[in-house]
This record gives structure tokens, C-alpha cells and sequence, in this order.
């Protein structure tokens, strides 16, 4: 009974020092960024200070009153899908350097993101329109930077308008906002190899994957295609090279990186579901998930401390689990100019002969709607209907605020059918209003993951699965 009790109480403490550690790792995440030197995700100097003008009043609690909103707030949240949060931009700072205030993106500017009014370090931004960003920050910093002659000032802008001009580049850019098109980063192996990647390669457009469980991920493969190498650190570290331009960079900071990725990255925790689960729908659930969903995903565990025991992920086909192949088109080109880059020698390629995607585990999935890598399924409940069936679209505007939180399909609220809100936004969407997700924009189909054995689910079978999901 005595060692019972010992045992009980160091489970107890393992499971709090856990907590504090993901805590702390949630707010340190927050707060990394890589700059140095004058390098980094950087825009051009002296901009960001005038941000702080239109900084949200919080007098009356934490809350930003929906009818105050301020310009800051609907400048940088609502037009750039930015996360406003009580006293900071998540990801944005002002860094003081050579006599310059120098604004530097960080990594929960895309990394962070909130999921039924709550953010979290580590959840992919649904709302971010790195497009918008890009087409404002070219004309802002061109205007801006014009008459400078600061050789220091210069530097850091000629780089601020080179990645505004990549990413606000139309034929390669996101076509709605949430998605991040893997293609600008790509244009820095043509860059690098003297070529224009002009007509070569496709949008590629991704939802910004969750990061708990990356120790296991990695083995896999990194990115929702498992496409590059993990056992070196240097691919997680794909937005920075293209921001920076530079390989010195990259070179300079990968220890900082290693560091980072071991030391927080490795302690976030998945988001626990805030509402109430009905305990025994979700059993049910858990039978039906382990039975056939499990094949691919794996059984789900929890320790003995009651945290979740990450696996390390199947790699599944594209022919086999044929959702939207957009972003797996030119790979084999793309990879050849990798592997003949000067820094291949950090950026190893995965030798596998087909493409396909990375089948992730569950964890914390409540939140990560829209859901499959281009987040075209607007909730669990569609995703596990044949793809006929599934929303043809659906509205990503404060996707991830509480109002817009289904609990029973899991994801995202819809309009009524054929109501008046609905036609207008088939509308919109038909007019490629960058808020509207649509299913027929290229890169964006909802084709795929649906299996005999799921045509044969009833909706409460569906609903228990759901039930399931909620507890992961
Ligand atoms: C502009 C948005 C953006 C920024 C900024 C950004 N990332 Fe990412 N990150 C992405 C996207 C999009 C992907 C997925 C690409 C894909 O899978 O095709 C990704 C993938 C990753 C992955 C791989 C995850 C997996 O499941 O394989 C890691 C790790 C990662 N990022 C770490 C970082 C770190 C560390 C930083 C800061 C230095 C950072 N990212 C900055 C958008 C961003
Ligand atoms: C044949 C393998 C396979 C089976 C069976 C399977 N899945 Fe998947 N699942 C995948 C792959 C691969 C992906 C990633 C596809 C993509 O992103 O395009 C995925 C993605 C998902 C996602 C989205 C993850 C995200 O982050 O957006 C969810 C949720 C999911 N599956 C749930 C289920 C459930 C529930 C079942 C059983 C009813 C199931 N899957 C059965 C392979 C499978």
C-alpha cells in the first residue's frame, strides 16, 4: 500500500512537471524568432514601430468588444489573418538594431492559431492570407524605402521586398486565406540555380500543420508529404531560408534552431477538448475507430501520467488515399534541384519512389479544422461522408473565434442551406472572395479519404466517432 501511494505520488509530479513544461513551452514558443545580424523573417526597417499606434484598448478586460473593433484589429486580424492577442501580435515583433526598429516575423505568426476562441503555441493559423501580406507589404516598402540611401537600411529592405514580392506573386500565390502556398518556398532552389520558376511549379497550397508529436513525425518525414529527410533539423526551418534569402542565415542559426525545436517545440502538448464529451458515444467511438481508422492512424495511448503517447506516422500513397494531388506535382524535378543545391547538405531529401501523405496522428484534432493538408473539409462529420456529399464551401472569417466552434460536427459552423447568407456566399465564392474556401479552385479539392467500410456507417455510428475524436 506504502509503495502504491510512492508510485501514485511520482506519477503525480512526472504529470505536473509535464504541464509546466508544455506551459512553458507554449509561452517561449510565442515569444522565438531568428533574427540576427540583420537577417531573418524581417520586414523593412522602421515600420513596425508605428504598429504599436493602433494597439487594441483592453480597459474593459481581455475581450476586444466586437463593436470597437480597432484598426489594429482589423488591419492585421482581420485583413491578415494575424492573432491578436491581449498584449501582443502572436509572431510579430520590434527588434532594435543598429538604430532601427526592424519588425521580424516569428514562428507562431503561421505556427499559433486559435480553435473555438482559445489560441494555442502550436496549432496552425487559419486565418493567416500570407497573399494579402505580401501585395500591402510591396507597396507599403516600396513607398517606404524608396529615397532611403542607408546602405544598413537598405539591406534588410531589399530582402523585405523580395519575399513581398514572392509572395504576392498571383501565379504562385494561396488563392484563400488559411492556406500557405509550399511553392514560394521552392523559388528559392530556382533562385539559387541561376532559373526562373516561372509555369514550373504549382501553388501548393497547405494548411499550416499542428507541431505536438513532432519527435515521432520526424522519422516519418517532414511536411504533410513526409517528402524531406527529419533526421537532420534544417527542413523545419523551411519559411525562414526563404524569408531570410539566405544561406548564411540558415547556417547561422541552425544550432539556435536544434535547440528550440528540443527544448519547446518537443514540449508542446495537444489542446485537451473544452466542452463535455458524452463518455460512453465515445466508447462506442473508440471501438469503431480502432477498428478499421486505426489501420492507417495507429492506436492512440495514453501514459501513465494521462499524456498522450505520440507514434511515429504511416506514409500512405497518393493513389491510396487520393486527396488533392496539387501539392505533390513537380516533386521529382523539385527534388533533383534540391539535391543540387549548395545546402543540400543540410536539406536531405526522403528516397521514396511514389508521393503520397503522411496518415498524422489524432491528437488534439478538435482543433485542427478544416481538416486533410489543404483544409478543404469544413468539419470531422464531412470528412467522414463520400466527398460528393461534403460542403463545396464554406466561410474561413474568423474561423477559429468560438461563434464559429460546431460541437456537433466538430469544426466549422455552416450556413443554412439555401439561406439567404448561403447564396450569398456561393456567390462569393464563385467570385474568388479570398474569406470563401471553394472546392473547385485549383488545389483545392475535397476528393478522397473515403473507404468501402465508411459507406456503410450510419450517422450515429459517425457521431460516436466523433465523440471519440474529442477525447484525443
Ligand atoms: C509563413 C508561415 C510559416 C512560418 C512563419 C513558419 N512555418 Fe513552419 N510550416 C509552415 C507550413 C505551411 C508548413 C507545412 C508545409 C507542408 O507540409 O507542405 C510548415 C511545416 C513546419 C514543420 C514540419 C511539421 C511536420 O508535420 O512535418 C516544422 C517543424 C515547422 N514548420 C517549424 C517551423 C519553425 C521552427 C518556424 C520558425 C522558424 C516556422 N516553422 C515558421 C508555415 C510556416
Ligand atoms: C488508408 C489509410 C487511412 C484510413 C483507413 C483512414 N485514414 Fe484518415 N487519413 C489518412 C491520410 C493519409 C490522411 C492525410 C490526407 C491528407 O491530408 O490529404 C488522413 C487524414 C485524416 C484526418 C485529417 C487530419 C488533419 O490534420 O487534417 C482525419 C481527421 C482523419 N484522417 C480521420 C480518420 C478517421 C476517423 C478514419 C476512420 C473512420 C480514418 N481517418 C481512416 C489515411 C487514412
Amino acid at each position: 500500500m506504502k509503495y502504491l501511494i510512492l508510485i501514485l505520488l511520482s506519477l503525480g509530479s512526472i504529470a505536473q512537471s509535464k504541464l509546466q513544461r508544455s506551459k512553458k513551452a507554449q509561452v517561449d514558443f510565442l515569444n522565438l524568432h531568428f533574427f540576427e545580424n540583420g537577417r531573418g523573417m524581417t520586414i523593412s526597417p522602421n515600420i513596425s514601430k508605428y504598429l504599436s499606434f493602433f494597439r487594441v484598448p483592453h480597459s474593459d478586460g481581455n475581450k476586444i468588444p466586437e463593436n470597437k473593433k480597432s484598426l489594429y484589429k482589423r488591419v492585421l486580424q482581420d485583413r491578415y489573418g494575424l492573432n491578436v492577442l491581449e498584449d501582443q501580435v502572436a509572431g510579430l515583433f520590434n527588434i532594435k538594431y543598429k538604430g532601427m526598429d526592424v519588425g521580424v516575423l516569428g514562428c507562431v505568426a503561421c505556427h499559433g492559431g486559435k480553435a473555438a476562441g482559445r489560441f494555442y503555441s502550436g496549432l496552425g493559423n487559419k486565418t493567416i492570407d500570407v497573399y494579402k501580406v505580401g501585395v500591402d507589404a510591396k507597396i507599403i516598402q516600396g513607398a517606404w524605402g524608396a529615397l532611403r540611401r542607408d546602405p544598413e537600411f537598405k539591406k534588410i529592405h531589399k530582402v523585405a521586398m523580395n519575399f513581398s514580392k514572392v509572395i504576392s506573386d498571383k501565379s504562385i500565390s494561396n488563392l484563400t486565406r488559411g492556406l500557405i502556398p509550399d511553392s514560394v518556398i521552392k523559388t528559392y532552389f530556382f533562385k539559387d540555380a541561376g532559373l526562373s520558376y516561372k509555369g514550373k511549379i504549382s501553388r501548393a497550397q497547405v494548411k499550416v500543420p499542428h507541431l505536438w508529436g513532432l519527435k515521432e513525425k520526424r522519422k516519418t518525414g517532414i511536411f504533410w508529404g513526409a517528402e524531406f529527410d527529419g533526421t537532420n533539423i534544417g527542413w523545419e526551418f523551411g519559411a525562414e531560408l526563404f524569408a531570410s534569402d539566405s544561406e548564411e542565415h540558415l547556417r547561422a542559426v541552425l544550432p539556435k534552431l536544434k535547440r528550440s525545436v528540443e527544448n519547446i517545440v518537443y514540449n508542446l502538448e495537444s489542446p485537451k477538448y473544452p466542452f463535455d464529451i458524452n463518455e460512453s458515444l465515445a466508447k462506442q467511438g473508440k471501438v469503431l475507430f480502432d477498428n478499421k481508422c486505426s489501420k492507417c492512424h495507429g492506436i492512440h495511448n495514453r501514459g501513465l501520467d494521462g499524456y498522450p503517447m505520440y507514434h511515429q506516422p504511416k506514409f500512405i500513397k497518393s493513389s491510396i488515399v487520393k486527396t488533392d494531388d496539387d501539392r505533390l506535382q513537380d516533386y521529382f524535378e523539385y527534388k533533383a534541384l534540391v539535391e543540387s543545391s549548395s545546402i543540400s547538405d543540410i536539406l536531405p531529401m526522403n528516397q521514396r519512389k511514389e508521393v503520397g501523405y503522411v496518415a498524422p496522428n489524432l491528437w488534439g484534432i478538435w482543433a485542427r479544422f478544416p481538416y486533410l493538408h489543404n483544409g478543404s473539409v469544413p468539419s470531422l462529420y464531412d470528412l467522414m461522408k463520400e466527398p460528393s456529399k461534403r460542403p463545396k464551401f464554406f466561410n474561413m472569417f474568423d474561423a477559429g473565434e468560438e461563434y464559429r466552434f460546431d460541437k456537433n460536427k466538430v469544426g466549422l459552423t455552416l450556413e443554412k442551406k439555401n439561406s439567404s447568407k448561403f447564396k450569398k456566399n456561393f456567390k462569393k465564392a464563385k467570385q474568388g472572395n479570398r474569406n470563401i474556401y471553394f472546392v473547385e479552385r485549383e488545389g483545392h479539392s475535397n476528393k478522397g479519404h473515403f473507404y468501402k467500410f465508411m459507406s456503410s456507417y450510419t450517422d450515429q455510428d459517425i457521431l460516436s466517432i466523433i465523440e471519440y475524436l474529442k477525447t484525443l
